[in-house]
């Protein structure tokens, strides 16, 4: 369900097209698959070369299966190359700005880690606001190192 476009990239001096991604957004939340929530989700990050990815939620008849918008935001990054997000922004079928769940923070951590940017409605936060002290790909290597 997640979908890759080459764009501009987030611009410069870090500047990001909040605007841009939030109609991104909205634009993938047409693509989500909930018949049984009925909550449909729209995602969209910038990735650090400027891709722009989408995603929306596929849910299941077994409904614990479903898939949140950012698990094929985070498959179409994969997919496409991979590399780190940058900025991300998801929102609701009204278009208003939702935060990731909790296992949806932890999928962000991983590919975006601190530096990710997160619109939220209260703004604009990084990871470390929205994911404090994080368990990371660093804990694995932390104790990796010790036992070697
Ligand atoms: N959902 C997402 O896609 N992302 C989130 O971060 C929150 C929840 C979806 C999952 C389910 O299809 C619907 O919203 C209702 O929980």
């Amino acid at each position: 369900m997640g979908s890759v476009d080459l764009v501009d990239p987030a611009g410069p001096a870090g500047d990001v097209d909040w605007a841009g991604l939030r109609a991104a957004a909205r634009d993938a939340v047409d693509k989500a698959y909930a018949p049984y929530s009925g909550f449909r989700v729209g995602a969209a990050a910038f990735a650090d070369d400027g891709r722009l990815l989408t995603g929306a939620n596929v849910e299941n008849a077994a409904y614990g299966v479903t898939l949140c918008a950012e698990c094929s935001l985070v498959s179409a990054l994969v997919m496409s190359g991979g590399g780190r997000l940058a900025a991300f922004s998801c929102v609701n079928s009204l278009g208003e700005t939702i935060m990731p769940c909790g296992r949806c923070r932890q999928l962000l951590w991983e590919h975006g880690g601190p530096g990710l940017l997160v619109d939220t409605p209260q703004g604009v936060q990084s990871m470390t606001e929205v994911l404090p002290q994080a368990f990371g790909p660093g804990d694995l290597d932390h104790v990796r190192e010790a036992n070697q």
